[in-house]
């Protein structure tokens, strides 16, 4: 039996992906490898959000070709994801690679496969296919969370973004068959379901389809929790502002990526919205859910980001006091609009932005978490945590991270922990 190993760089959509892949190759009856070293197929699930990501990606199967070489072994090597969408072909510049798969093709991956086994030298298949939003639908057994894909695309056209381009034009899946794979999940075990795509407040492209879905989801008897994610601040219309009041099932916590906190910057991104309307919307959002969990992405260094564009960013993020937020220098992305636009910014001052958006959003996180030190919690328990052997790990409904001791089998279980420790990321407690 051959042994597969996929290795998933950047979002959650890769890793659903990547699931969904691997659940396709025990079905077809591929073994599936816990270490590279153990694999007779190694998959890379590439990013191309940032050039870091493809840099990774690149710099992996530069190493692994080099060892199949050296090795004279058959080793099969493959791309798929972001990465092999836009690059295509000529990832197969490198001999040692023989499988190139775009993000509409992955549930092809296992009939590819057969064929590079059974001989053939290398497969590429970019190509579009009508209907592929509907094809990540396996799942790997024994889950208590679960993301689930409900649209793939994005018809947005920010200015810095390679989304649009890699993962192509929106395209929702029905409220029928989602809820239908939520049932069956339910059915083995699943207490959470993260629904997910590049901008899941666009679903179904018309008003209030998004919540209707979500509506739908929280009908679902024997799920506890609901999440998503990626939003977009502008479908924080009053009518998902109302579902965060309404649906029991649906967890406080919002991730509103701002990308920056000026103006000027906002309008150059092509993002829709303004500081004033991202501010209403944070406060209607605390108004509906008191305590709510607000995140956020931000871009610094953006082309042109002057010192006074980048302080309106600093005091968005003190402002707001977000329970975490993750800050990306600009990267150049190929054939988007911001790659050509005047002001490019040296790498020293991306990162000078950098450490200080981060100082200021870790502060917040802190004292968000701090605040929870002798409170007790709910948590959905997930599973082990890396940190340790009797270590367990959860989640607050806020989305928080919480690491106490327990065990195995208390995974799936809603359990309340007094909270003793706190740090930027997680925090530690006991039953
Ligand atoms: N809704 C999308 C967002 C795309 S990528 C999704 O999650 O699929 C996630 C984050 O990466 C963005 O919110 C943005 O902050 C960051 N990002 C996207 N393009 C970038 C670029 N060219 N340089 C730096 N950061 C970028
Ligand atoms: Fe990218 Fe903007 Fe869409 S960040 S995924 S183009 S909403």
């Amino acid at each position: 039996m051959k042994k597969v190993f996929i290795k998933t760089y950047g979002c959650q959509m890769n890793v659903r992906d990547s699931e969904a892949v691997t659940a396709l190759l025990r079905e077809r009856g591929y073994g599936i490898a816990t270490t590279e070293t153990d694999a007779d197929i190694i998959l890379l699930n590439t990013c191309s959000v940032r050039d870091l990501a493809e840099q990774r990606a690149v710099g992996k199967m530069n190493g692994l070709a080099h060892a199949k070489k050296k090795a004279k072994s058959g080793l099969i090597l493959g791309y798929m994801g972001c990465m092999a969408q836009s690059r295509g072909a000529e990832l197969l510049k490198s001999p040692a690679v023989n499988l190139v798969v775009g993000t509409q093709r992955f549930h092809h991956i296992p009939d590819y496969l057969d064929q590079l086994v059974a001989g053939k030298k290398s497969v590429v298949d970019v190509a579009d296919e009508a209907g592929s939003e509907s094809a990540v639908k396996h799942h790997e057994p024994g889950k208590v969370t679960a993301f689930v894909s409900i649209m793939q695309g994005c018809d947005m056209a920010c200015t810095f973004c390679i989304v649009p381009a890699t993962r192509g034009a929106e395209r929702s899946r029905g409220i029928p068959e989602i809820v239908e794979e939520i049932h069956k999940l339910v059915d083995t075990g699943v207490k959470e379901v993260t629904l997910l795509g590049q901008i899941v407040t666009s679903y179904g492209r018309k008003k209030s389809e998004f919540v209707k879905l979500l509506t739908a989801v929280n009908a679902v008897s024997g799920l506890e929790r609901i999440r998503f994610t990626s939003p977009h601040p502008q479908g924080f219309g009053d009518d998902l502002v109302a579902a965060y009041r309404d649906l029991e099932k649906l967890c406080e916590h919002a991730h509103l990526p701002a990308q920056s906190g000026s103006d000027r910057i906002l309008k150059l991104m092509r993002r829709g919205y303004d500081r004033a309307k991202y501010l209403k919307i944070i406060e209607k959002l605390r108004a509906a859910r008191p305590g709510i969990a607000l995140t956020t992405d931000i871009i610094v260094g953006f082309p042109g980001e002057t010192e006074e564009d980048f302080a309106a960013t600093a005091e968005l993020l003190r402002e707001v006091q977000f329970d975490q937020g993750y800050i990306f220098k600009y990267s150049k992305r190929r054939d988007t609009p911001a790659a050509t636009m005047p002001g490019q910014l040296p790498d020293a001052v991306k990162e000078e932005r950098n450490q200080a958006a981060l100082e200021i959003v870790n502060a917040a996180a802190l004292c968000h978490n701090t605040r929870l030190i002798g409170e007790t919690v709910g948590i959905l328990v997930d599973g082990r945590s890396t940190k340790g052997a009797k270590r367990m790990l959860g989640r607050t409904r806020t989305n928080k991270i919480v690491i106490f001791d327990g065990y195995e089998r208390q995974a799936g279980q809603l359990l309340p922990i007094k909270i003793e420790r706190a740090t930027t990321v997680a925090l530690y407690g006991n039953e």
